[in-house]
């Protein structure tokens, strides 16, 4: 009863400081809104109309409130992809981790509480397959008074890349749902800021065209919104100079075509500095294959050069890598370091207190549906959300067995092994963290089902990676060639197929995160996990309360 009081107490006083500030408010409508791509009209989920979604701008530190508003026909939750939402889970958004879904009719005020972060990350729905047109930006400018580490550019430009569906997105949901079977399902294009390129059949006239003037420096904040492909981008005849990744900056370097992976977003500078032209830019699949097949398709924008000329008949298209280029997507993601200065200092974690190996396999139960486990457990969602049964101390809704290094011990990348190692655990397994916690955290590639790469997201908080490598994981040999002075800051890497990818934290953000693969495909065959952080001792260092209004089961 103490406790309740307690707990109601804090509520109050929240509900009163929640609701007297005065946040920055923006409204979300979530509805369906018929669109046209490649010469069909449907129906998709968007929020405001809009498709891409609304941009949000915000400085550095600020808090926002987004008012989200369910005028569909189905369930749904908004998760803001790379806010760290300090002591905050309440508003992280996944469904059945940190909330039950916002039903069709209701209303939820979402607060994101931005800190460290800058640069650009992105928001999506975090319900079923909704994601696929419910998206938008996140742009963080620098804090007022402060600046970019490099000169300021003349215009910031958002690139979505995303991908358009013929088919019903919820239809494709279900059907993968019940036997894992949409695997021979692809989109039917690739987009860029909403639009599939001239290269489409019937798209031309709407391809996205970004107009600019000789001499000036464009920042292009490139967000992979796509749900289950990985992708090489490229600006024909024009070398970028890559500043940043998931909302930190990083050392510049200069590229003819960037890697970016499902759920990342890669901020690069534009300089217009070629003759007056129209020149593509271009995207198209990063695949190792694995099960189903990949849009072998190319997405395309145009740079237009403003001035008096005749610009070539076609566009030239860039060199983009070939499809299962490894080494080119290895080399990009082994290049990226942070700033590591005295305004953008690291800190890894040097003593590690709390090692796990997850080893990432995909697994085919071949009698009834297709399932992806980590540890060799399926995730399996729980009927109400893990956070609030944690919060309320509510029995049966999860475990906390979650293995910390694989039970069983094989050659990961092997290509012959018996049947059966294919078939997980499926169940609801969560993994406790003490706070303060120093986590180093090795994801191992596996050859099981084929293989496949997997682009990791973990909710909450920002990871350094440390050091990757192809093969299995070498506990002795491997740390030794790890970067510790200036690792890059992500929220979502990059594991390739039969290869491995370390990297730290520290557990200072309470809460309940999620950890899962961001193709959401293994994301709904279970590849995914859960990481409750325990409060601390001081009052810092503890969860905050809901707020009034959290959607009910
Ligand atoms: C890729 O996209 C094209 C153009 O929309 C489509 O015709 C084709 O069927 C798609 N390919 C696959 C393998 O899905
Ligand atoms: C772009 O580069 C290609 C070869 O890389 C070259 O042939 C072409 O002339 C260039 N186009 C322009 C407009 O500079
Ligand atoms: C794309 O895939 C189709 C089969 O789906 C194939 O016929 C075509 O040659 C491929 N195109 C390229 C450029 O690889
Ligand atoms: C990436 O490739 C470039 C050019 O081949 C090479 O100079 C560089 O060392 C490579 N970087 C990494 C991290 O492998
Ligand atoms: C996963 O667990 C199941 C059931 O215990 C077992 O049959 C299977 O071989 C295991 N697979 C691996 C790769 O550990
Ligand atoms: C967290 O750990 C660091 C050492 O890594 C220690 O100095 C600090 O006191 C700890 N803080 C709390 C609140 O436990
Ligand atoms: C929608 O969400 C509510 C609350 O979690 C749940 O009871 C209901 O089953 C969900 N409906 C569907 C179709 O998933």
């Amino acid at each position: 009863m103490k406790v309740f009081t307690s707990k109601l107490l804090g509520f109050l006083v929240f509900f009163f400081f929640y609701h007297c500030q005065a946040f920055p408010h923006y409204k979300f409508v979530v509805k369906e809104v018929p669109y046209t791509r490649l010469c069909n009209t449907k129906n998709i989920l968007t929020v405001n109309g809009q498709f891409p979604g609304p941009a949000l701008y915000v400085n550095k530190g600020d808090t926002i409130v987004v008012d989200v508003y369910n005028r569909g026909k189905y369930n749904i939750t908004i998760h803001w992809h790379g806010v760290l939402q300090p002591r905050y889970p309440w508003s992280d958004g996944p469904e059945y981790i940190t909330q039950c879904a916002i039903q069709p009719g209701a209303k939820f005020r979402q607060k994101i509480i931005f800190t460290t972060e800058e640069g650009t990350l992105w928001w999506h729905a975090h319900s079923t397959w909704l994601r696929a047109t419910v998206h938008g930006a996140l742009i963080i400018y620098p804090k007022m008074g402060t600046s970019y580490p490099f000169p300021k550019p003349d215009a910031e430009i958002p690139i979505i890349l995303g991908d358009w569906w013929k088919e019903d997105i919820m239809e494709l949901y279900q059907i993968l749902e019940r036997d894992g079977d949409a695997i021979q399902h692809n989109s039917e294009a690739f987009l860029i800021n909403g639009q599939p390129g001239d290269l489409y059949p019937c798209s031309k006239p709407e391809t996205f065209r970004l107009k600019v003037n000789r001499g000036l420096t464009y920042l292009l904040r490139i967000v992979n919104s796509i749900l289950v492909d990985s992708l090489f981008f490229s600006v024909a005849n024009h070398t970028v100079t890559v500043v940043g990744s998931d909302g930190s900056y990083l050392k510049p370097f200069k590229r003819s075509f960037i890697f970016i992976p499902a759920g990342q977003t890669v901020d690069v500078l534009l300089e217009a500095n070629q003759s007056p032209n129209h020149y593509y830019m271009a995207a198209s699949v990063y695949s190792t294959g694995g099960i189903g097949v990949f849009n072998n398709s190319t997405t395309t924008a145009i740079i237009e050069y403003n001035g008096n000329y005749t610009p070539s008949s076609r566009p030239v298209l860039p060199y983009l890598p070939s499809h299962s280029d490894t080494a080119a997507g290895l080399n990009f993601t082994a290049s990226l370091r942070s700033l590591a200065d005295k305004e953008h200092p690291v800190d890894v974690p040097m003593e590690i207190n709390t090692h796990f190996l997850y080893k990432k396999i995909f697994c085919a139960d071949g009698k009834t549906r297709t399932l992806a486990s980590v540890n060799n457990i399926s995730f399996l969602n729980p009927s109400i959300d893990i956070l609030q049964a944690y919060y309320c101390c509510i029995q049966g809704v999860y475990g906390t067995n979650f293995p910390d290094f694989p039970l069983f011990v094989f050659d990961f990348t092997t290509e012959v092994y018996p049947m059966d190692w294919e078939i997980p655990n499926v169940g609801t397994e969560v993994k406790m963290l003490d706070y303060n916690s120093t986590v180093e955290l090795v994801f191992q590639g596996t050859n099981l089902l084929k293989g496949s790469d997997h682009p990791m997201h973990l909710h909450g908080y920002l990871f350094y990676v440390v050091g990757l490598g192809m093969g299995n994981f070498d506990k002795d040999k491997d740390p030794l060639m790890y970067n510790l002075l200036d690792p890059p800051l992500q929220n979502t890497i990059h594991i390739p197929k039969k290869g491995w990818v370390a990297i730290r934290f520290k557990a200072k953000n309470p809460g309940v995160w999620y950890m899962h693969c961001h193709f959401d495909k293994h994301m709904v065959w279970g590849m995914d996990t859960v990481f409750i952080v325990k409060d601390g001792e001081s009052p810092e260092a503890k969860m905050l309360p809901p707020p009034p209004d959290m959607p009910p089961c």
